[in-house]
């Protein structure tokens, strides 16, 4: 049967793939929060029934960590293995939300309708578009269009300690002939994308102790350490005046953007003040030299993302802390060593910290840079199907976020993969009030269909 009775059938039951989405929602799967353990199994549990409900073979696998979820289906022509995560960002500051987090609604905007939640773009709803597309063609033609897998983590937000070895000890379970990722965004509001470039990520939180126990800084203040001051001086050298890091050895390995590349993405034609227009900025703050999209797409960076110590709460403490934290991610491109630089940053510290201070680290996640090859068919294919459904032609992209398993499809698995996403730009991932919009969801389960039609040619 056609692809257009297919297409037809998923425009009909919007509203039923949204409902589902929303019971998705309202489970707050947070990973990286001990107190949401049994709420990440509680997604897993409900994505291993939906899948079943597909007629997949679908199980909830255990790891040290949060559940894997991965389902088959038998089928003919190309093997697809698709990938997503189920779990979520924390919620902080819930506060600035205009509506609970987990209490999911399809929301009017003056941009159009939207769905409104934590998760609902990263990357629940993403996720969902697969499911959705593969539940229209089974409604439509009783079959799936190709030999699927399905591959739903619930580690990814937090730097997903448990993939690997998972990976390694599946192999031959989570191989197939491609891999999809549904965890990236369009460019702009209707260019499909296909990310070909992805930054690796190493997370590392550090807390610098002085004093055995707070102290009052007017009687201690002048003679005792502070490692507040400790940390900022220290986080204060990790650039220099033209946004170099400073850490010794960290652009080993990293290169230019090869011409061709370059070319591509400057015909993209980005501009830097609409893109930091959307977010009240409006002058590039990255290393100089450097065009807006080589600083998010292929330039590594270390950004401070937390930093605490001392009185936090309302009014005034004279204190002079016992000790001070810092939360510091570095996004990394090709070539750079996560584990090596990981030992680079922690001597660049202790190098740094004066008599009478300790300091202790723990990583948050080391993953790689991954560079995919266009070179497997089934990238003209997909460039295609999605150039079929939007306004403009699927361009080839890069992508500044993170996505630990797109790297270890190669690696371990020897798999090509294909991060296509519908995600956009103001969707407030990681942010208070988090949206999907409608429109993404849609044209994002229409995508797959088209793009499971061309692969299973
Ligand atoms: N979906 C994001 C990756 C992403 C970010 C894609 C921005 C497109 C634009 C992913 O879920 C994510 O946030 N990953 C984390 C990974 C980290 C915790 C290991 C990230 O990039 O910070
Ligand atoms: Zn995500």
């Amino acid at each position: 049967m056609s692809v257009d009775q297919v297409l037809k059938h998923v425009d009909e039951d919007l509203t039923n793939s949204v409902a589902r989405l929303l019971d998705l929602l309202r489970i707050p799967s947070i990973s990286t929060d001990p107190a949401y353990k049994d709420d990440c199994d509680r997604a897993a549990d409900w994505l291993v029934e939906d899948l079943q409900s597909l007629g997949m073979d679908a199980s909830k696998r255990d790891t040290p960590g949060h559940p894997m979820v991965v389902a088959h289906a038998e089928g003919g022509g190309t093997h697809v293995m698709f990938y997503g995560h189920y779990d979520v960002q924390p919620v902080d500051p819930l506060k600035l939300w205009n509506s609970p987090p987990f209490e999911p609604a399809l929301e009017e905007t003056d941009k159009g309708p939207v769905i409104r939640g934590r998760g609902s773009s990263d990357d629940k709803g993403q996720l969902m578009t697969f499911v959705e597309a593969c539940r229209a063609w089974k409604a439509v033609n009783g079959t799936l269009p190709a030999k699927i897998s399905i591959f739903f983590e619930g580690e990814e937000e937090s730097g997903s300690p448990s993939l690997v070895p998972f990976m390694e000890a599946n192999k031959d379970e989570l191989t197939a002939d491609v891999a999809l990722i549904c965890d990236t965004g369009l460019f702009g509001d209707s260019t499909p994308a296909i990310v070909t470039r992805l930054r690796g990520l190493l997370g590392e939180e550090l807390t610098i102790t002085g004093p055995d126990k707070d102290l009052h800084s007017g009687m201690y203040g002048g003679i005792a350490r502070n490692p507040i001051r400790v940390l900022s001086k220290i986080i204060a050298s990790l650039h220099d005046n033209t946004g170099r890091i400073m850490v010794p050895g960290f652009y080993d390995g990293v290169e230019e953007l090869p011409a061709d590349i370059a070319q591509q993405w400057n015909d993209l034609g980005f501009d830097n003040a609409q893109f930091l227009g959307e977010v009240g900025l409006g002058v590039p703050a990255g290393e100089d030299g450097r065009t807006g999209l080589e600083m998010i797409w292929s330039r590594p960076t270390c950004e401070v993302n937390g930093i605490g110590g001392g009185y936090q709460g309302k009014g005034f403490k004279t204190v002079l802390p016992a000790k001070a934290t810092g939360k510091i991610s570095f996004r990394l491109v090709p070539g750079q060593d996560p584990l090596k630089l990981r030992d680079s940053f922690r001597k660049f510290v202790q190098d740094q910290l004066p008599e009478d201070c300790s300091v202790e680290f723990t990583g948050h996640g080391a993953s790689p840079a991954s560079e995919m090859s266009t070179d497997h068919p089934a990238f003209e294919k997909a460039r295609a199907a999605l150039t079929d459904e939007w306004p403009n032609p699927a361009a080839f992209v890069g992508c500044g976020g993170s996505i630990p398993i797109a790297g270890h499809f190669k690696d371990i698995l020897d798999m090509d993969a294909m991060l296509i996403g519908f995600g956009k730009d103001d969707d407030q991932i990681h942010s208070p009030n988090e949206k999907y919009d409608l429109s993404s969801f849609h044209k994002g389960i229409r995508s797959w269909v088209r793009v499971l039609d061309a692969l299973s040619k």
